[in-house]
């Protein structure tokens, strides 16, 4: 899959926002973005040098398990990249289909104001909705407090916490793992069987059926 379909669409606060492909020649705005500890501190991977960034970038255009799409702020009929949204480890081979989440946006200017938000709740609708997984999954350093609020509000809920994930400013700080369930019922039942789902996963779904219901209002697929 690597490179994916373009979605475009519109945050709460009227910025238009495209889900789209980006070339290797583009890809090295990713190096200069982690060059900046504020941005690269909390993640878990992640490029340092233009060679490894277009190492990454030709595996991942061949990779059938992952599905990428630049982030593009779209202004005066200009687009700039700001950053990327992903689902990898996408596993369909097994029952239960699922994939694992991630974002960054590089571009510190274009920070909270609502983008990372709108363009998980785009990539869930298409997660659920044009792949058919039941789940995605997504972890978040506790410090990064931004990252965990764009997810919750988007219907990810925490599930358990890996302790002393990664050294950073002098401490070792724990991993927060999320999950993001689909909320349809098939999925739904073939999820939880004859289990009965805990109180927070059922407020989780409430969010990520409104998450869906203003995607499916916000979000074009081109
Ligand atoms: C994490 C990231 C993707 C969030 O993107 P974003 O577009 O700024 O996110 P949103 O605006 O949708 O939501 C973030 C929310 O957290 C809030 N927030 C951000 N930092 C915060 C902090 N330190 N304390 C409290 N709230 C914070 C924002 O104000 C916003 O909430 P609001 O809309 O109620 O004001 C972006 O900051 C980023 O790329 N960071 C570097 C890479 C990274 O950490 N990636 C994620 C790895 S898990």
């Amino acid at each position: 899959m690597a490179l994916s379909r373009v979605m475009k669409l519109t945050t709460d606060k009227g910025l238009n926002i495209e889900l789209a492909p980006f070339t290797r020649e583009e890809a090295v705005l990713f190096v200069k973005g982690f060059e900046q500890h504020s941005i690269s501190q909390y993640v878990a991977d992640h490029v340092e040098t233009k060679e490894t960034e277009e190492e990454w970038y030709d595996a991942m255009i061949k990779d059938k398990s992952s599905c990428v799409w630049g982030i593009w702020a779209v202004e005066s009929e200009k687009r700039k990249l700001i950053g990327s949204s992903s689902l990898t480890h996408i596993s369909t081979n097994k029952h239960i289909h699922q994939a694992v989440s991630g974002s960054i946006i590089f571009d510190k200017n274009y920070w909270g104001q609502g983008i990372a938000s709108a363009c998980h709740k785009a990539r869930t609708l298409w997660a659920f909705e044009q792949m058919g997984l039941h789940r995605i999954k997504s972890a978040v350093l506790q410090p990064n407090i931004g990252s965990r609020k764009a997810l919750e509000r988007s219907g990810y809920t925490y599930v358990y916490t890996e302790r002393n994930e990664k050294f950073v400013n002098g401490e070792l700080i724990h991993l927060d793992c999320f999950e993001c369930l689909n909320p349809a019922d098939w999925a739904w039942r073939q999820w939880w069987g004859n289990d009965r789902p805990p109180r927070r996963n059922i407020e989780a779904r409430a969010k990520t059926q409104a998450a869906l219901i203003w995607a499916r209002e916000n979000v074009e697929l081109a």
